[in-house]
């Protein structure tokens, strides 16, 4: 992965399997995608992103919570960590962990999180089956600037997918998954050369607000 100096550097956070990590890396790899990924943090140091990003000789920097004395001094344990990577982005996928406020506010409008659920619906775990049991027609992904609350903040953009009759959790989540890995380093793309931007709680294509997420279609990204 070569890169110039002002190429946009990433940092991921993933806590487990790690597969939207890898999608981003294939991104970059193909050329589609043009940031660095400086680094993988996790909270899980033997989770399979971690030991994917080791082999592929990207830092990893994996701190254990319980060898802190409460969850914010975990956080800023962790966010002091950045700093040495200088990036320009954080991206959170599949990051299982609440983080303070505190460390948060400093990456206000330079930080994403991909969800599993077409927000403002089904914040939080299990979105599969919630969506199933609540007969949505329809489940997705999200991708949203962080904010100080769970799964909050302005929505990018989002890949949805047709909930069929005899889906399980399961079935669905498998479906989801590949959306997810195309929708991740597209939204990321649009943050890296600078055409999506937060202003307060907007966020702005080009300069102008959106009304609505982005969607994600066969050919990529689109207006509603
Ligand atoms: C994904 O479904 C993501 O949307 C959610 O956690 C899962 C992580 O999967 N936040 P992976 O670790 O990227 O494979």
């Amino acid at each position: 992965m070569s890169a110039s100096p002002e190429t946009p550097r990433l940092v991921v956070f993933a806590s487990g399997r790690g597969s939207n990590f890898l999608s981003l890396i294939e991104a970059v790899r193909s050329g589609r995608l043009p940031v660095r990924i400086a680094a993988l943090f996790s909270d899980r140091p033997g989770c399979a992103a971690v030991a994917a990003a080791r082999e592929l000789g990207i830092p990893a920097v994996a701190l254990r919570p319980r060898d802190f004395a409460d969850r914010a001094g975990f956080d800023r344990a962790l966010f002091a960590e950045l700093a040495a990577f200088e990036p320009d982005l954080l991206v959170l996928a599949g990051f299982l962990r609440i983080l303070d406020p505190a460390v948060l506010e400093p990456w206000t409008g330079r930080i994403v999180n991909i969800h599993p659920s077409l927000l403002p619906l089904y914040p939080g775990l299990d979105t599969h089956r919630r969506a199933i049991e609540a007969g949505d027609a329809r489940h997705g992904a999200s991708v949203h600037f962080v904010g100080a609350e769970l799964d909050a903040g302005p929505v990018i953009a989002q890949a949805s997918i047709a909930i069929a009759a005899d889906d399980t959790p399961e079935t669905l989540a498998a479906r989801l998954l590949p959306e997810e890995h195309r929708l991740l380093p597209a939204v990321v793309d649009l943050i890296a050369r600078g055409r999506i931007t937060l202003d307060g709680a907007a966020v702005r294509l080009d300069g102008r607000p959106l009304a609505h997420p982005l969607q994600l279609h066969e050919a990529g990204l689109t207006l509603a």
